[in-house]
């Protein structure tokens, strides 16, 4: 019984602690991502594939930037739904990040970026194409998840719970509340996803000289 108390007290203290994992995500270049560590955390999610239907290289030596200083490596993938085909487009960031990250994200948000914009009225179009892009990163064996916001998703998919396709891959969701916690989610919830795996709390802030977004999971 007193055994069984120490396990019990073990829990109690060790969960809260471990389960807070910091990151952050960048498109800048940098070089110091020790003082990111330093600061307390613990990955980095670099641009992978730029908005305007690109691989990034810069994004690329960030990625190993990041790694080299003992950061979680991962990458985004802003895609462009109108230049590039989606095979296309994954070809692209394949030949340059070849298997050198852990997850690759896929960016769902509004593209300002000329030619490369979401439908404003084609909903299942966009649904398609994201389904497109998921397809060909899982045929080549990658880890793959989607990052949006609701409002994002509402906007691109026509509503909240459209195109929910995408639940057996991980959510990274965008709720600016600035508070490292998932206790938001089910009030800004989308996509058919019950539970996210991680979550972009702060946006456009500056650490280590970089601009930068603030992570949590
Ligand atoms: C990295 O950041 C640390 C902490 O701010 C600073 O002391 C150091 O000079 C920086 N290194 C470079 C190469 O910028």
């Amino acid at each position: 019984m007193k055994q069984f108390n120490q396990i019990l007290f073990l829990i109690v203290i060790v969960v809260p602690t471990v389960i807070a994992v910091k990151g952050v995500d960048l498109s800048a270049s940098f070089n110091n991502f020790s003082c990111i560590k330093n600061a307390g955390y613990q990955f980095a999610i670099v641009r992978g594939y730029m908005s305007y239907g690109a691989a990034d290289t810069v994004g690329l030596q960030n990625l190993r930037n990041a790694k080299a200083a003992g950061l979680i490596g991962d990458a985004y993938f802003f895609p462009c739904k109108g230049k590039k085909t989606a095979s296309a487009q994954v070809s692209e960031f394949e030949s340059v990040f070849t298997s050198e990250y852990g997850t690759v994200w896929i960016d769902v948000e509004y593209n300002p970026s000329t030619g490369c914009g979401w439908s404003t009225s084609d909903y299942s179009g966009n649904c398609q194409f994201l389904q497109d892009i998921v397809r060909e990163l899982g045929n080549r064996g990658r880890l793959v998840g989607i990052y949006a916001s609701q409002y994002q998703w509402s906007t691109i998919m026509g509503s909240a719970s459209s195109c929910a396709y995408f639940t057996s891959k991980p959510l990274w969701y965008a709720h600016y509340d600035n508070s490292p916690s998932f206790s938001d989610y089910s009030k800004y919830s989308f996509g058919g996803w019950s539970t996210p795996s991680i979550k972009q709390y702060q946006g456009d802030t500056t650490l280590c000289n970089v601009g930068v977004d603030l992570n949590f999971y």
